[in-house]
This record gives C-alpha cells, sequence and structure tokens, in this order.
C-alpha cells in the first residue's frame, strides 16, 4: 500500500484515477481548488483538501507518490491567456515538492505509465 497523493483529484481524470488507487487497497488524499472539479467526483475511502496545489508545501502530510493532474485542462481558456495555464502547469517546481512532502521523488504528470505501483 502507497500513500499517494492526487492533485486535481476532483476532475475527471482524477476521480477516475482515485477510483482505481483506492480499489487497489491505497490511501488516497486529492488536493484540489474546484476550480473546474466537483464534490459529486469524489470518491468514498479518499481524503479530500480544497485548496490550490500553490499550497502544496503547506500539507503536512508525507506521500510516496504523486499523480500530478491539476491542470487547466480546456484548450480556449489556455489561448486567451496562456501565462495563467503555464502557471498551472509550473507551480510545482521538483525543489518545493522534496523533502518537505514526498517521502521519495516519485512525482507523475502521466497516470497511464505508473498505475502499477
Ligand atoms: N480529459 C482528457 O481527455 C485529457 C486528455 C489528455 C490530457 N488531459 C490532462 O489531464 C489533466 C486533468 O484533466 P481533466 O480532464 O481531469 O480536467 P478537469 O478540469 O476535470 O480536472 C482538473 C482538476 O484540477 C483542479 N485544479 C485546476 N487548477 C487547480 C489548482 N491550481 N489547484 C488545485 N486544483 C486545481 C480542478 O478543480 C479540477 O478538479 C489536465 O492536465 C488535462 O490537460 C486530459
Amino acid at each position: 500500500m502507497k500513500t499517494i497523493l492526487v492533485t486535481g483529484g476532483a476532475g475527471f481524470i482524477g476521480s477516475n484515477l482515485i477510483k482505481k488507487l483506492i480499489d487497489e487497497g491505497h490511501n488516497v488524499t486529492s488536493l484540489d481548488n474546484y476550480s473546474t472539479g466537483t464534490n459529486e467526483n469524489e470518491v468514498k475511502k479518499a481524503k479530500y483538501i480544497n485548496d490550490d496545489i500553490e499550497n502544496i508545501v503547506k500539507l503536512k502530510m508525507r506521500f510516496d507518490v504523486c499523480f500530478h493532474l491539476a491542470a487547466q485542462s480546456r484548450v480556449q481558456p489556455s489561448f486567451d491567456d496562456p501565462q495563467e495555464s503555464l502557471f498551472f502547469v509550473s507551480v510545482v517546481p521538483e525543489p518545493q515538492l522534496s523533502p518537505d512532502v514526498f517521502k521519495e521523488s516519485d512525482i507523475s504528470a502521466n497516470a497511464s505509465e505508473t498505475l502499477t505501483l
């Protein structure tokens, strides 16, 4: 069993990923600001933190693995405001993550490659 952080866990991909991780017996926490995510996507047994990934360094918990899915997923807003969209993908620089939040620097932006934990 791994202790896993899913950013964007209340979104489409994050919620489906969490279902899979819970089914596999992992301990899962979501960090999501609910900008596009919804409570209806929440999965029983997962823990949900309503906050922006900008505040990830304030988390008191420590994780084995992070799936980073919190992002601007729609195309048009990235054309309308590219700087804001760039912020979403670059806000979690690795030096900030380790060692305070993560037990290991096992950080993935591609869930499909790391489902076997
Ligand atoms: N849905 C697809 O078909 C698809 C395909 C390829 C890639 N992706 C990528 O996968 C990721 C997730 O996509 P999705 O379809 O689940 O989108 P989504 O909008 O359903 O989920 C994104 C989640 O991130 C949260 N979020 C956004 N900014 C945040 C922030 N600053 N702090 C905390 N939470 C924040 C939102 O509230 C939402 O719950 C995106 O990077 C998207 O570009 C999606």
